[in-house]
This record gives structure tokens, C-alpha cells and sequence, in this order.
């Protein structure tokens, strides 16, 4: 994996749509993901499913993340999709619950035999690299076991420095980051709690991981790629109002409308990103969640 710059936006279910990795990748992210899509769900071919990895020729460098364990049926999507996509990404990390009682996401981590037959049968047999993405360990960590293992069938692991069993709390280990990083010869994302271009800077340091991912910090804040980028640069970074903003936001509808991809409950979540944390953020949050259509938001954003 080669990629023009460090900073990466995280896979993020409901966020990282289409439209919002256009705005990320025109700051600067320099690889998206689609959200994690179930590899079941994916050979049905449901409309809904469909749209969660819809893609165009400017959403390039791009990575299609399944979720899944059965290897024949991840094969089987992986051989339909994949011309679509630069890199394949394998989902060893979620932690939510409904996932892990499949056995995919985090679960597959207490599996090191099948991560082994799993990896192994994919990446012989596909055309496009596969990469993984990946939780420290499931109760405790044992992230160096597992990519000793994984080194060997991929293009590049990110890893988020926790355990499944921490879910978001606490604070992200770097330090195993670094560990991963002297230990395997592929390329390492590094991943969690990047607050700032400061943060992106400093696990890059400290660690000396290839890349970082960005997640929470960029939901609603495509800008941060640019600031990461400028203060790679030049330590210095320029800051954005609440005009600019909205700009964005208003770009950001512009572009779900032109891919057909506007949906009323996600558009609501979105909105509350970009404008949480302003002086009144909390009186629009209610007329944003009650609001009957996508226009209404539009309206309350531009009166804000
Ligand atoms: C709303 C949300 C949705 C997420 N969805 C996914 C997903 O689909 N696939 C995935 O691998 N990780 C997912 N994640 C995890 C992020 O990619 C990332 O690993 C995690 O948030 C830690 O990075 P951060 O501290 O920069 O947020 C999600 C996180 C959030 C907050």
C-alpha cells in the first residue's frame, strides 16, 4: 500500500457514505472505506446494501470493508465487487454485539487457526489486495500473535488500540501500535482517539505506523484532513467558522442528492455532527431530530 499522504478516514457505519469520503478526500484524506457491509447481505444484493458501497472514479484510493466468517461466501462477493475498488478490507474489529454473536467482526480475533485458513483462502484467490482491520485483541491484547499471523496474506493492517472487551473506554494503547510497527513488514494504519492534527502528528511519531485513521474526529468535519495535512507540513493549520461549516454541509446534501443517496434518519445524524459543539447546538438538535424531511434541516441549518 502506497498512499499520498498519512491521513486515512476510519470505516464508520452510517457516516462514511459516499458523499461524505468526496468532501474528506477533496481536504485530503489520502484512502476511505466504505462502512463495514455484511458479506451475507451483500450477495443478496438488496438495494439498501448496495447503497452503502456505492462508489465513483473520483472515490479512488477506495477500500470495500465486509463484515462475514464464511470464506466462501465472502469469496464469492469479493470476486463480484472487486473490480469496483482498490483494496478489500476484512472487518477483525467490531465489537458491537449482533456482529460478535455471528462470529464476524471481533469474534473472528479468538479464532487464530481460521484467521489463518481465512486470510489464506482470500488472498489466493482474489485479484485485488486485501487488507484487515483490526482490535487489539478480544478480552485481553494479543494483537502481536494475531498479525504474525495476518503479515503474511495482506497488503496492510489497521489496527484500533483497544480490546474488545475495553469498547471505547480508556484511552487507546500507542505503544502497541509501535509494537505492531517493529514487528511485521506490511504496511500499519494506526487508529484511535486522533482528537486533532496534533494527536495524528504525535502517533506518528511516537509509534512510526505508515498511516493514521481518523474516525470520530472527522464525523462532520471533513476539514480535519486539510488541517492534519497542514500541520504535517508547516505546523500550523488554519481553523474553520461556523459559515464554512455549513458550506460543507450544504455541499454534502448536494452530493446525496446527485448520487441518489438521501435518506432522511441518516441525514438527521449527520447534521447533528456538523453542528454539535456550536453555541446553540443543543436548541437546533431537537428541530433537527423532529424534523419531517431532509428540506426542513436545510432550512434550520441556514438559519443557524
Ligand atoms: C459511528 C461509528 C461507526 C463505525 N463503523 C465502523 C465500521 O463500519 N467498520 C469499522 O471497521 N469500524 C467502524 N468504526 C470504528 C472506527 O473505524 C474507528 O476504529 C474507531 O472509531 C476508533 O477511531 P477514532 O478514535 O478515530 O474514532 C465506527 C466508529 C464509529 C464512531
Amino acid at each position: 500500500m502506497k498512499l499520498k499522504n498519512p491521513f486515512v478516514l476510519a470505516p464508520m457505519a452510517n457516516y462514511s457514505d459516499l458523499a461524505f469520503r468526496l468532501l474528506c478526500r477533496r481536504c485530503g484524506a489520502s484512502l476511505a472505506y466504505t462502512e463495514q457491509v455484511s458479506a451475507i447481505a451483500l450477495s443478496k444484493e438488496n438495494r439498501k446494501t448496495l447503497n452503502m458501497i456505492k462508489t465513483c472514479e473520483e472515490d479512488s484510493p477506495i477500500s470495500l470493508q465486509l463484515s462475514g466468517r464464511d470464506k466462501n461466501i465472502l469469496l464469492d462477493v469479493i470476486k463480484k465487487h472487486e473490480k469496483n475498488y482498490d483494496y478489500i478490507d476484512l472487518n477483525f474489529g467490531c465489537p458491537s454485539k449482533k456482529i460478535v454473536k455471528c462470529g464476524y467482526g471481533s469474534a473472528l480475533l479468538k479464532e487464530k487457526e481460521y484467521i489463518k485458513e481465512l486470510l489464506e483462502h482470500l488472498s489466493s484467490n482474489m485479484k485485488k489486495p486485501l487488507t484487515v482491520k483490526m482490535r487489539s485483541g478480544f478480552k485481553q491484547n494479543e494483537s502481536l500473535e494475531l498479525v504474525k499471523i495476518m503479515e503474511d496474506y495482506v497488503d496492510a493492517i489497521a489496527v484500533h488500540a483497544r480490546t474488545r472487551e475495553q469498547g471505547y473506554s480508556g484511552k487507546a494503547d500507542w505503544g502497541i501500535i509501535r509494537e505492531i510497527k517493529e514487528n511485521v513488514s506490511v504496511p500499519v494504519i494506526g487508529n484511535g482517539d486522533i482528537e486533532s492534527p496534533e494527536k495524528a502528528f504525535e502517533m506518528l511519531n511516537l509509534t512510526k505506523c505508515d498511516y493514521v485513521m481518523i474516525g470520530r474526529a472527522a464525523q462532520g468535519n471533513p476539514f480535519i484532513f486539510e488541517q492534519c495535512n497542514d500541520y504535517f507540513n508547516e505546523r500550523e493549520y488554519q481553523k474553520y467558522d461556523l459559515k464554512e461549516k455549513k458550506g460543507v454541509f450544504f455541499e454534502y446534501h448536494g452530493l446525496l442528492k446527485k448520487f441518489d443517496l438521501l435518506n432522511l434518519g441518516l441525514f438527521k445524524g449527520q447534521a447533528l455532527e456538523f453542528f454539535k459543539g456550536y453555541n446553540g447546538s443543543k436548541e437546533i438538535k431537537t428541530r433537527i431530530v423532529t424534523s419531517k424531511n431532509t428540506d426542513e434541516i436545510i432550512e434550520i441549518v441556514k438559519r443557524f
